[in-house]
């Protein structure tokens, strides 16, 4: 049995908090508001799971608000969006409806209810010890594999940059292309950074000091 999978398939399974990147993302099942999701069915696509610490709060509204305006360009992109917090679906529906009405958006993508906590132990959004079971804003980008390539935490008084999860997701896309690194501040268009060599004759034949280690590549075209 996969020792990456929670509820429903292995409650011997212990939660695999201390999750990094690399580690096969913990499969679990859940109810949501489009219906029971197995984030095991996401092998194939790029999947991008985040938490949010509590539904009708200020700053997790403008996020669903920003994310189901962009929900199309992760799309594009071949990745999905899925969101968990421990309030209960009827929860969710309400606020989806509030959304809705008062800023003309849908959320269409799934929200997990998790009210065990079960699947936010395993990914490390809430520590065991803590009395306050809101989650953090904790993002994994799963891979086509399952595999988590990146996370990102924040607290909860300060929203997640859109921009910056789909840009993440470009650069992941972008260098499991070939052998090529994103530099910093990288945006889709701009040339990558070569892998650099591992040879010494490599490096004395550079044409100087950094060419070896740094050098530019052509990055693909916008798309
Ligand atoms: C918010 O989303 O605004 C929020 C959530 C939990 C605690 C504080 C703020």
């Amino acid at each position: 049995m996969d020792s990456n999978t929670i509820n429903g398939f292995a409650q011997k399974t212990a939660p695999c908090a201390g999750l990094r990147i690399g580690d096969a993302a913990p499969d679990f099942t859940a109810r949501s508001t489009t219906g029971d999701v197995r984030l095991s069915e996401y092998r194939g696509r790029w999947l991008v799971l985040f938490s949010h610490p509590a539904d009708f709060t200020p700053v997790c509204t403008t996020e669903f608000v920003a994310l189901a305006r962009e929900a199309d360009e992760f799309e594009r992109r071949g990745c999905g969006l899925m969101a968990l917090s421990v309030d209960s679906l009827f929860s969710h529906f309400a606020w989806l409806r509030m959304i809705r009405d008062r800023f003309d958006v849908e959320v269409r993508f799934p929200i997990l209810e998790d009210p065990t906590l079960v699947i936010a132990m395993a990914y490390g959004m809430v520590r065991p010890e803590d009395h306050d079971s809101s989650a953090v804003r904790t993002t994994f980008f799963i891979d086509p594999e399952g595999k988590i390539r990146a996370m990102a935490c924040y607290p909860a008084n300060v929203g997640r940059s859109i921009p910056e999860m789909l840009r993440t997701l470009d650069a992941l896309q972008a260098v499991d292309e070939g052998p090529v690194l994103a530099p910093a501040n990288w945006l889709p268009g701009q040339n990558l950074l070569r892998q650099p060599t591992a040879k010494l004759d490599d490096v004395f034949a550079a044409k100087d000091q950094s060419d070896w280690f740094l050098r530019e590549v052509k990055g693909r075209p916008r798309t």
